[in-house]
């Protein structure tokens, strides 16, 4: 069957009335319309279509089907894990990245997407004060850079130590010690434990109540660690947004032979492309490899991460890019940017298009008041909640996130009615923090990092939470009550 190229017009025209009427709705609609698997099932799924069914209908009909189970998480007021939203010039231009279809491996494929990642590289680095001569990669997600940074470190790290990964695997290969904080994320640990390197044998580093690392303890532990030595740090926890003190870690790398710095910058890195803020990062420029992601605090369309080595060349060795077959070796041998050479995808979307554009859009300055306004709105939170008889913030609110619990009595008490009061936050659909857990305590987790939150939707959000705080505060004395009776009796 021959399809016009004239059919695109009339269903994009109709995915944009879809998608805008979408969009739009976002600060009005229930962040989750409490839809259950069975009815989504029920509409979405169905036996493998053997006739084919009209694109028009399809789409009018999949925009129908899943609306129940839209999880308005591109909205003013969700505030739960590290979601962020959308700016609109980014998903512009993601949809033109859709539509051009290019595949940005080599140059060859894609000279013009090409430049326009290296140009968003080179703007990423200026950005974050990092060292220019590094590699940029663009990622799914901050998950994927972390591999790719990863097995950077460990191919380096093991060739310093005489093993070449690529040739020999790893049968035989000296170990490499693993020093972390113990509050790092556990996507670093998913990534370890697919890479070789396992979790068995970790050290970790212990953290403050911010959840910071605590230096003092790091050189002491580097000195066990008589081998190749990868060491994990993080900027932006994901329940305090604590940086940890990048400069006292890596003075205490120094003097270790061969040591290798990462940090996950999942959500912090932005913080150092503001100059209010980028003091809290002071010295994350001696790291050695970092990841961030660009659909959370950077409000890209998902998905999009980048992955960032210092040294451009360690990263293009260990993604063996020059490997191929012989129908690319010429595309290879091209002197521009080949993508292959930053990162384990071959084939992927231009997913620097939405970051170069942005950038381009909001400048320094643009993004630095988009960084800034999401803390400024996490305090102003924080501080309405703190004045709370029986709310407590557990961290300093030095970013875009904060940990809270609910009520006065023992761990357990504390634990139930804060669990209890995020399950009906997000029952209500208002607004959306979600559950974590804080040094073994059950918190609420609040997270500011949409460009379009605005200082009412803190306001009216604080009010619904202070609400249901003092509603499950009584349903939950009275059960307390009425079962004491029952016991009683
Ligand atoms: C600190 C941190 N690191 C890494 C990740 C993984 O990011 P992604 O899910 O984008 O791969 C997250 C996700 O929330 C995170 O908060």
């Amino acid at each position: 069957m021959s399809h016009k190229f004239n059919q695109y017009r009339q269903l994009l025209n109709s995915s944009l009335d879809h998608a805008v009427d979408y969009l739009e709705s976002l600060p009005e609609r229930p962040i989750d319309k409490q839809s259950n698997s069975e009815s989504l099932r029920k509409a979405i799924g169905g036996t493998l279509p053997i006739t084919g069914t009209a694109p028009d209908q399809v789409i009018q009909k999949l925009v129908t089907d899943v609306e129940e189970g839209l999880i308005g998480s591109g909205g003013p007021r969700y505030f739960g894990y590290a979601i962020g939203g959308s700016f609109p010039v980014a998903l512009a231009a993601d949809w033109l990245v859709s539509a051009w279809d290019q595949n940005v491996p080599y140059y060859v494929s894609s000279p013009a997407t090409s430049i326009v990642e290296e140009t968003a590289a080179e703007w990423m680095l200026d950005l974050l004060h990092l060292p220019k001569t590094a590699g940029v990669g663009f990622t799914s997600g901050a998950q994927e850079a972390i591999y790719t940074a990863l097995i950077t470190a460990r191919n380096s790290l093991l060739e310093k130590a005489g093993w070449d990964v690529a040739a020999n695997g790893l049968y035989g290969a000296p170990r490499i010690h693993v020093v972390m904080s113990d509050q790092i994320h556990s996507t670093i640990k998913r990534a370890l434990s697919m890479i070789g390197i396992g979790l068995k044998d970790i050290k970790t580093i212990p953290t403050d109540q911010n959840l910071r690392i605590i230096p003092d303890t790091l050189p002491a532990i580097l000195a066990e660690c008589d081998g190749p030595t990868l060491v994990c740090a993080q900027a932006g926890c994901i329940d305090s947004g604590a940086f940890d003190p990048f400069d006292e870690i890596a003075s205490s790398i120094e003097a270790h032979p061969n040591a290798w710095l990462h940090v996950d910058g999942a959500i912090g890195l932005w913080s150092a492309a503001s100059d209010t803020q980028k003091h809290l990062l002071k010295g994350i420029e001696k790291a050695d490899s970092w990841d961030t992601d660009g659909h959370k605090w950077f409000n890209m369309p998902y998905d999009s991460g980048m992955v960032i080595v210092k040294d451009a060349s360690l990263l293009a060795k260990a993604m063996g890019g020059n490997n191929m077959g012989d129908y690319l070796t010429d595309a290879i041998a091209k002197p521009d940017r080949n993508a292959i050479n930053f990162g384990i995808s071959a084939s992927r979307r231009a997913r620097g298009v939405p970051v170069y554009a942005t950038i381009k859009s909001l400048g320094k300055e643009g993004i630095q008041a988009h960084l800034d306004n999401c803390c400024t709105l996490a305090k102003r939170m924080a501080d309405k909640l703190r004045n709370v008889d029986g709310i407590t913030i557990l961290n300093d609110v030095v970013s875009n996130r904060f940990s809270a619990q609910f009520g006065k009595g023992d761990d357990a008490f504390r634990d139930q009615l804060t669990a209890r009061i995020v399950y009906q936050l997000q029952q209500d659909g208002f607004c959306y923090p979600s559950t974590s857990g804080y040094k073994g305590l059950k918190t609420m987790l609040f997270s500011v990092l949409s460009c379009h939150t605005t200082a009412q939707d803190i306001d009216a959000s604080a009010e619904k939470i202070i609400e249901i705080y003092h509603m499950e505060l009584e349903k939950i004395q009275e059960e307390h009550t009425q079962s004491d009776a029952t016991l009683c009796s």
